[in-house]
């Protein structure tokens, strides 16, 4: 049976079968270190979901709410490769909606998802995008957004999805630049004086439609 738990404290006994999971989920490039993992988790910054399949954890997410509370950013979602392909992603993402619902102003998970039109890999970040796509999530459209580079690496072209909708299925273009802020400041440790943060900001239309 499948079932889900919130852990809070990095001394818990599954969190390093979690940390095992999410190494083997996300290249070195592609996630943040341990320290700053285990440091976000025990501060409560990052909220961990783990899902258990008879009792063995399986299944991980770090989510983190924004500093406008009606946001929640996914920051990592990994299913054990075994397990992957059998409705548990589905699952943990509903649950986490779920909890997101049920916090007095959460309404909205926002994700980064990487392009599909961009490098290599193509199709699994089409499916990547097609399995948020199934659960609701809807693509800001028109906007460019990366990852802050590592020093010496090319920036990761990435597209921002939201579940739900956004009333009307369009966002003021000032609220996306708050939202790209706040990615930046709060949770990559920029400065808002970034050049990349501030050409991204700048080429945000007036409006962002999402589809
Ligand atoms: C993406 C992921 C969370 C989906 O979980 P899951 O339990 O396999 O998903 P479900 O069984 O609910 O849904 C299956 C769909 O997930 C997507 N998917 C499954 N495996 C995938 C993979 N390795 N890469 C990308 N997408 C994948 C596909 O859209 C698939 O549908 P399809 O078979 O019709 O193409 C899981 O595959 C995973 O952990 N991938 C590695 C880590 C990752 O890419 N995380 C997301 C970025 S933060």
């Amino acid at each position: 049976m499948l079932n889900f738990n919130e852990i809070s404290d990095v001394k818990h006994r599954d969190f390093e079968e979690v940390m095992k999971i999410y190494k083997s989920s996300f290249s070195a490039q592609g996630r943040e270190p341990d320290n700053i993992i285990r440091k976000r988790i025990q501060e409560h910054i990052f909220r961990l979901m783990v899902g258990y399949w008879e009792g063995r954890a399986i299944a991980m997410s770090f989510f983190y709410r924004l500093k406008d509370k009606r946001f929640f950013l996914l920051a990592y979602i990994a299913i054990s490769k075994k397990f992957q392909n059998r409705g548990i992603g589905s699952k943990l993402m509903k649950h986490m909606l779920h909890v997101v619902k049920k916090d007095a102003k959460g309404q909205y998970l926002l994700m980064e998802v990487e392009s599909p039109k961009y490098g290599k890999s193509r199709e699994e970040k089409e499916k990547r995008v097609q399995f948020y796509k199934r659960l609701g999530a809807k693509e800001l459209k028109g906007i460019y957004y990366t990852f802050p580079p590592h020093p010496g690496n090319k920036p990761t072209e990435m597209i921002l999805m939201l579940i739900p909708n956004y009333p009307n299925g369009k966002m003021n273009g000032n609220l996306v630049k708050k939202l790209i802020s706040m990615l930046y400041t709060d949770l990559y440790r920029k400065d808002k004086s970034d050049n990349l943060l501030k050409s991204m900001i700048s080429n945000v239309p007036p409006y962002v439609e999402l589809a």
